[in-house]
C-alpha cells in the first residue's frame, strides 16, 4: 500500500476509454508547451483516484510523432499524478514476443528524432540531467505483473522496447538491425513519454500488447516473410481491450 497515490492511465490505440472509470470531472487544460492531446478525465476505479487521457486524441487523429508529449506529461504533473501506466500496442521482434502476448518492458532504445524530448531546454536555469538507467519504475511494473498473473494472462517481462518514429511501420532490414541492437518489441510512443515522466518525478510503467509480428518476422522468415495486415492489428487491439481494462482494475486495487 502506498500513500497519496494518484494514478494516470495513458490510452493509445488500445484502451480508447475505460468503462470502469466513474467520472468526476473532465478538463481541458492549457500548458506553456502548447495543446495536450485530449481532455483529461478524472474519476475513480475501484476507489482509487485515476486520471485518463488518450495520447492520440478523441478521434485518434494525432500520429505518434505529432503527439505533444511535453504538454501531456506536464498536465499530469499539474494534476498531482504520482504513478503512470502507459498502454501501448507493439510489434513482436524476438521469438517469445508473439501476437497477443502481454509485455511489461524493462528497457528502451530510442530511435525517434525531432520530437520535443526534455523540459531542460529553456536556457534560464541550470540543466538537470536525469538518471535513466532503468526507464520504468520497477515497483509499478511488478504490480502490472501481479495483475497479469491474476488474469492468467500470457506475458513476458525483461523486454527491450525499441521506439521508432512512425507513423509507417518498419522495413525488414530496420527490424533486423533492431534485433541486433537487442530490441524485443517495437512501438512508437514510449519515448519521450517515459523520459518526461522521469524529469517530472512521476513513476512510469508500460503495459504493452503485441498486436503483430514485426516486419519480416511472420510466415517463413527466411524464404517468404508475410507482410503485416492492418486488419489483423485492429482485430487484436479490439480483442485486447477488455483484458487491458481488467488489468488496470487489478492494478488500481493493488495501489489503493
Ligand atoms: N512497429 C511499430 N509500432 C507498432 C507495430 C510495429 O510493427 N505494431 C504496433 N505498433
Amino acid at each position: 500500500m502506498e500513500k497519496n497515490v494518484k494514478l494516470a492511465i495513458i490510452g493509445g490505440s488500445l484502451l480508447k476509454e475505460i468503462d470502469s472509470l466513474s467520472m468526476i470531472s473532465e478538463e481541458r487544460i492549457r500548458t506553456p508547451f502548447g495543446q495536450p492531446s485530449d481532455n483529461f478525465v478524472t474519476g475513480e476505479i475501484n476507489g482509487l483516484e485515476v486520471v485518463y487521457f488518450n495520447r492520440h486524441g478523441v478521434s485518434h487523429h494525432i500520429a505518434p510523432h505529432q503527439i505533444n508529449y511535453k504538454a501531456n506529461m506536464f498536465v499530469l504533473k499539474i494534476l498531482d499524478v504520482t504513478h503512470i501506466i502507459a498502454i501501448t500496442a507493439v510489434g513482436g521482434i524476438t521469438e517469445k514476443m508473439s501476437p497477443m502476448k502481454w509485455v511489461v518492458p524493462d528497457q528502451i532504445i530510442d530511435y525517434t528524432h525531432g520530437r520535443m524530448h526534455t523540459y531542460n531546454d529553456s536556457n534560464d536555469k541550470e540543466v538537470q540531467h536525469i538518471d535513466f538507467s532503468y526507464p520504468f519504475d520497477e515497483a509499478l511494473s511488478n504490480k502490472l505483473v501481479t495483475a497479469l498473473e491474476e488474469e492468467s494472462c500470457d506475458y513476458e517481462t525483461s523486454a527491450t522496447y525499441g521506439v521508432t518514429q512512425g507513423p509507417r511501420l518498419e522495413t525488414i532490414a530496420e527490424i533486423r538491425r533492431m534485433e541486433r541492437d537487442g530490441c524485443d518489441i517495437v512501438g512508437m510512443t514510449a519515448m519521450p513519454e517515459a523520459a518526461f515522466a522521469r524529469e517530472l518525478e512521476m513513476k512510469y510503467a508500460t503495459l504493452s500488447l503485441v498486436v503483430n509480428w514485426a516486419a519480416g518476422k511472420a510466415g517463413d522468415k527466411d524464404t517468404e516473410p508475410e507482410i503485416i495486415s492492418m486488419d489483423e492489428i485492429k482485430q487484436r487491439i479490439s480483442e485486447g481491450n477488455r483484458t487491458t481494462e481488467k488489468i488496470i482494475y487489478n492494478v488500481a486495487s493493488l495501489l489503493k
